[in-house]
């Protein structure tokens, strides 16, 4: 089996903006990431509700979809079901260094601020927890609640970042592709993988020979 130049779990729960995650998929396949992925029965319901994709049930079945959708390399992309305890990301002596929940549901949030270790999505997030790995997660909700908020903040303390999926406008967005790639750049950024489609704060300023006058 071909080697991969990094390995990342990826959990898609059954927040809106499963474009999101579609989009971390094409940027990870691209950038030669094997892929551990995860989708919650909800995230399904979602991608179909939301996108014109059409997710097969079963993960075989998603494998392949995913894997000719992306044109990914052969086991570049590998699914788990829901209960495959077996796979690496239920142990810490075989889950990647870096986890991503994104989108992530305020159910998934709140199992994974309390261990609950129900699924093999949430079972791989409390290992990231307990081994100190990268975990980040990607919430979409408004308003939020207090519990909400709490469990941001549990688990933040942890060491968990949470990244909402909350796109800025000073980029100038014309399109939905455009607010997409926004927030799929800071998760890229977040765990390491170079992008070109959206340039960083401050860029043109370094790229200049201008150098303009400060405002203090
Ligand atoms: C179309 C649709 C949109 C949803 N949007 C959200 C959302 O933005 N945020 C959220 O936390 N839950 C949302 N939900 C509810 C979750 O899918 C639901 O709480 C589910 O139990 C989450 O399960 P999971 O965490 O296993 O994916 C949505 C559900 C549907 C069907």
């Amino acid at each position: 089996m071909a080697e991969f130049a990094q390995r990342i779990t990826l959990a898609i729960t059954g927040a809106s903006g499963v474009q999101y995650a579609v989009r971390l998929m094409e940027c990870l396949v691209a950038a030669d990431v094997q892929v551990l992925l995860m989708i919650s029965r909800a995230a399904q319901v979602v991608a179909a509700t939301e996108t014109a994709l059409s997710i097969p049930g079963a993960t075989a079945a998603q494998q392949k979809y995913f894997t000719q959708l992306f044109n990914a390399k052969p086991g570049q992309i590998k699914v788990f079901s829901r209960e495959q305890w077996m796979a690496p990301v239920a142990s810490g002596s075989g889950a990647p260094a870096t986890m991503v929940v994104c989108p992530c549901s305020t159910g998934t949030l709140s199992a994974i601020a309390t261990g609950a270790s129900n699924n093999l999505i949430e079972r791989a997030a409390d290992v990231a927890l307990k081994e100190r790995r990268q975990l980040l997660l990607v919430p979409r909700e408004a308003p939020y609640s207090e519990i909400h908020l709490e469990n941001m903040l549990k688990l933040t303390r942890m060491g968990a970042v949470v990244l909402p999926a909350s796109p800025g406008f000073y980029h100038k967005p014309e399109t939905i592709n455009d607010m997409i790639d926004f927030v799929v750049a800071r998760i890229l950024s977040q765990i390491g993988i170079e992008q070109s489609f959206m340039p960083r704060w401050g860029d043109a300023l370094l790229q200049s020979d201008e150098n303009p006058p400060s405002h203090d």
